[in-house]
């Protein structure tokens, strides 16, 4: 199958995938899939945004095709650049062989020589691909403007070349740390769905469909210390990703409980921050007894 037929379709499927989906982010999907509309998912750091876009790739057997965006990134590393080198090349072999060919010097713009970039790639590949637009507020306004017009269409034009066109439109993720504001044209084209912190229960779930052998008890007081490090006001509050590399490491070192001493020794799984380490060590205690 290549496409959900119903809300929780998708959620059996992300599951299967190794993914666990509340209903609103599922419905959010499946209508972004069956509507054919960008989702934009932003959240808190390490919730799974990105992941929800390599799982729905793998599912439904589409390729995943990744725009990383970051400071500065500009149009040619996203649509498309000229293979300078091979072009070079080209003409000094034309050259070699006094070739005056007018067609040849043509040639040098055609598609031989043209290097593909990740949103060209999704318009080539259409419906058979879950384009990835990762981190999209880091990029700078401009870019976010130009975004907007390729998703508004799925066309693109290459002077030399001509315009291609997406048949059917690649599924479309974004994500965004909210480092700063989207603007309300790009929001306006995509469906939106904010990421939180799981509930406790949910995020044993996760944990435990990553790691099975953790065991529930343990998996539960982790998760339960997770929440509360979280209350801290830390500088980088841990997200789902730190509770299972938590959990991943105590299960490796054998541990069967969290108390203070040993969360002592692997708080580097979960805190990363020098401030931060110093403010959970005054509250390991505190930290480590929630859940018991
Ligand atoms: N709902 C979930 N189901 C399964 N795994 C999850 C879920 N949420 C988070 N994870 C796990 O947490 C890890 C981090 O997820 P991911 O990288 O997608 O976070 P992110 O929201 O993109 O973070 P960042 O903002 O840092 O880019 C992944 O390895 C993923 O396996
Ligand atoms: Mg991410």
């Amino acid at each position: 199958m290549d496409r959900p037929e119903t809300v929780s379709d998708l959620t059996g499927a992300l599951r299967a995938g190794g993914y666990i989906a509340d209903r609103g982010l599922a419905t959010a999907l499946y209508v972004a899939i069956r509507m054919h509309r960008p989702v934009l998912l932003e959240g808190e750091v390490g919730v799974g945004k990105t992941e929800v876009a390599k799982v729905l790739a793998a599912i439904y057997g589409r390729t995943l095709i990744r725009l990383q965006c970051y400071e500065g990134i500009d149009v040619n590393q996203a649509l498309y650049e000229w293979d300078y080198a091979r072009q070079m090349l080209h003409i000094r072999a034309l050259s070699e062989h006094q070739v005056a060919d007018p067609d040849s010097v043509d040639k040098l713009f055609g598609p031989k020589f043209l290097l593909e970039r990740p949103l060209l790639a999704a318009v080539r590949a259409g419906e058979q691909a879950v384009l990835l637009v990762d981190e999209i507020d880091r990029a700078d306004d401009e870019f976010e403007a130009f975004l907007l017009e390729v998703l508004s269409d799925f066309q693109i034009s290459i002077p030399e070349v001509g315009t291609i066109k997406a048949d059917s439109p690649p599924l479309v993720v974004l994500t965004s740390n909210r480092t700063r504001e989207l603007h309300d044209a790009l929001k306006r084209r995509c469906l939106y769905h904010w990421i939180g912190y799981p509930p406790a229960d949910r995020e044993v779930e996760i944990v435990l469909l990553k790691e099975p052998g953790v065991g529930m008890a343990l998996t539960r007081k982790v998760v339960a210390a997770v929440n509360r490090l979280r209350e801290l006001d830390l500088e980088k509050p841990p997200g789902v990703a730190e509770t299972i590399d938590w959990a991943r490491t105590l299960h490796f070192l054998g541990e069967k409980d969290l108390n203070p001493d040993v969360a002592n020794d692997t708080l580097g799984a979960v805190v990363k921050e020098r401030d931060d380490l110093e403010l959970v060590r005054e509250n390991l205690a505190d930290v480590t007894a929630a859940g018991a």
